[in-house]
This record gives structure tokens, sequence and C-alpha cells, in this order.
């Protein structure tokens, strides 16, 4: 009778809601077919970006690094280590002995008002960091060659001479585009009457991170990150890379995949909610590819999607909730605990490429560690 009718409606209804949750999702799960076509639209990209023609209109930029060779464990030395464009400012020394690498590190706040200041105040407070931490581990009197993790896109034009050609995740700090980051810190540790810096290498941290697996793993050759933001690099045969001259060796290339579909060739996989997030950054239309998966974007993603699903009833009784509309109240730190991440990107790459036998490796602070060995691998190049 009356009961069975009850626990159809129920049954009824709570079909209804799945289907609308299934409904307001579905633009967000990608069919194989989508992938493939990713994929290879991400290989046009990169082949493009390695042309000399071809560059200056890709997405990807693959830009030469200038780091030749991976580590082949004979490096040795103290060397310090900055880390810049992550959450944090990291200043570190790095002991590169027989027994193995020893570190120690500070990790400093950048403030979003220094980050999105003037370039100056910037690498001023960089330059206090390095000079407090040197007081801190008794390193004022020495001068350790530095090797400086640098999280951004810059036309090297060699491994200490980095043109910054945007910022990218939350920085915008004015007079650095277009200049060397190397100079900035020289001009800053002048102004605050800092004895020397010796800058050895300027790397990505991509390849900070290849690096420093590499130290432990020769075989190891691609660098990836997702963290704030999204990148990757790998050793490319030099005769490919059309954008430096010679053709012997390899070279290191970082892809700068984070701007992938900034050219609009990704369109059409985009779906409201990454255009509401793109919308409410400081560099909305760029760094397309790194909106949909990096940390500093997806907890938005999410909460976007929740917003959606009070608005239709599907969640909190259609009760609009304050801390919901909170921006980045959601972090992505969450959705990592819930699902996402090292074993669905281990799956979906056999998937894609059955024929490629690639194991993963998760690097030890790798862009500290690896900025080190690349001023270790500079030096170890130099000395007689
Ligand atoms: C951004 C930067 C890139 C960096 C990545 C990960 O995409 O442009 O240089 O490697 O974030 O930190």
């Amino acid at each position: 009778g009356l009961g069975v009718a009850m626990v159809t409606a129920v049954a009824q209804r709570l079909l209804t809601q799945r289907h609308e949750v299934e409904q307001l999702l579905a633009p967000l799960r990608l069919s194989r077919a989508d992938l493939e076509r990713v994929q290879a639209l991400m290989r046009q990209e990169m082949e493009r970006g390695l042309g000399r023609d071809s560059n200056a209109d890709a997405s990807v930029r693959m830009l030469p690094t200038y780091v030749c060779n991976t580590p082949d464990g004979t490096e040795r030395g103290d060397f310090l280590a900055l880390d810049l464009g992550g959450t944090n400012f990291r200043v570190l020394v790095v002991r590169v002995m027989q027994e193995g690498i020893h570190m120690a590190s500070e990790i400093y706040v950048v403030p979003t008002s220094v980050m999105q200041g003037t370039g100056e105040a910037l690498f001023d407070h960089i330059v206090e960091c390095i000079m407090d931490f040197q007081r801190k581990q008794n390193l004022m009197e020495q001068v350790l060659p530095l090797g400086f993790t640098f999280s951004f896109p810059c036309q090297q034009l060699g491994l200490d001479k980095a043109v910054l050609l945007t910022w990218t995740k939350g920085f915008s700090a004015s007079g650095c585009v277009g200049q060397d980051v190397v100079q900035l810190l020289r001009d800053a540790a002048q102004r605050k009457q800092h004895v020397a810096l010796k800058v050895v290498a300027v790397v990505n941290d991509t390849v900070g991170t290849m690096m420093a697996c590499g130290y432990d793993d020769p075989k190891c050759e691609i660098g990836l990150i997702v963290g704030t933001g999204t990148n990757a690099c790998y050793m490319e045969e030099r005769k490919n890379v059309g954008t430096v001259e010679g053709d012997e060796g390899r070279m290191c290339i970082n892809m700068e995949w984070g701007a992938f579909g900034d050219n609009g060739c990704l369109d059409d996989i985009f779906t409201t909610f990454d255009r509401m997030v793109d919308e409410k950054t400081i560099n909305a239309g760029k760094q397309r590819f790194e909106k949909l998966i990096s940390g500093m974007y997806l907890g938005e993603i999410v909460r976007h999607i929740l917003l959606a699903m009070v608005d239709k009833q599907l969640l909190f009784r259609g009760k609009p909730s304050l801390k919901l509309q909170t921006r980045d109240i959601f972090q992505t730190t969450f959705l990592s605990t819930i699902e996402t991440f090292s074993q669905n990107l281990q799956q979906m790459l056999q998937d894609l490429a059955p024929n490629c036998a690639v194991t993963f490796l998760q690097s030890e602070d790798g862009s500290g560690k690896g900025a080190a060995l690349v001023a270790a691998v500079a030096c170890r190049e130099t000395s007689p």
C-alpha cells in the first residue's frame, strides 16, 4: 500500500538525482577518443615548439635548458640552492659527498603582495631570506656555488642566464619579464650589500626533479611536476632541436606544457567550470592546460562543481553555504586525499602508450637537490 508507494517515490528521486549528478559531471569525463586527440595535439605542439620556424606560434614552447648531461654520481662539493615558484620560497645548503647527499633548508613565505608587487621588492626579499639562512647556517664567510631553481618559462642564453618570458601561477612582479633573473638577483644582492653570490646555474623545477632522480637512477630522463603548476622536461636529441645550434648529443628541453591550449586547440574540452576558474585568475586565457590539472586551480574547479550541485538542489538540500562561496576554501590536497592521482596517471599512461615502459620515481625534494646537482655537474665540467 502506502509504504511501498513511498519507497518507490524515494527510490525514484534518488535515481533522478543520480542522473542529474551524472549529467553535471559528464563534460568532465573525456572519452578515449578525446584523450587520443589531446595526445595527438600535444605531439603536434611539441614538434612545432622544437622547429626553428614554427617555434614562435607553438603553445608548447619547448625551451632549451643548456643542461646536456644528467648526473653520473661523481659530483662532489657544497652548494647553495634556491627554489622559487611553488607555494613557498626555500633556501638550501646541499652537500654532495661520496656517501650521499645531505641537505639543510629553510622555508620562507613569499606574501602575495610581494609576488604581485615590484620586481625589486621580490628580489630584495629573496636576498634577505638568503642572508637569514646563511646567518643561521654559519655560511656568511663562504661563497658557495649556487643553483637557482626558478620555475617559470625562461629563454635561457646559457646555463647561468635566463630571461623571464612571462610569469605564471600567482606571480606578476613588475619589471622582470624580459630580464635575466640571475642579473635581477645580483642587483638585489648589491642593493643589500651582500658579499657575493656565485650563481652557476638556473634551472626549471622539472629539470631539477629529473636531475635529482637521475642521481639515484641514471636512466631517468624525464622530469614531471604536478604541483602548484604543471610541467615536464625530457632529454631530447640535439638534432631535433631546431632552436639551438649543434647536432651532437642531447639537451634537456623544458616543455612548458602548462601553456598547451593557449592557442585555442583545446577549447572544446574546457568545461563551464574550467572557464569560471580561468576568468578569476590574474592571467586569464593563459596556462590553460595547467589550469585543468594543477594544485593552484583544481580545488577551485571542485568548489565550482559543488556550488553547481547546491544550485541544482543536489547538495545541502539546495541551501547555499557561505563557506563554499569563499574562493580557495576547498584545497587541492583534499582532492588528493579522496582520489587523484599516481595510480590513475600510471594506469592512463599504460592505456594510451602501451609500448612505452615507463617507471615512476618519486623525487625527494627534487627542485632543491636538483638545482645543486646541476650546479655540481656544471662545476664538474669546468673544473680541470
Ligand atoms: C608553471 C611554470 C613552469 C613550472 C611549472 C611547475 O607551469 O611556468 O615553469 O615548471 O609551473 O612548477
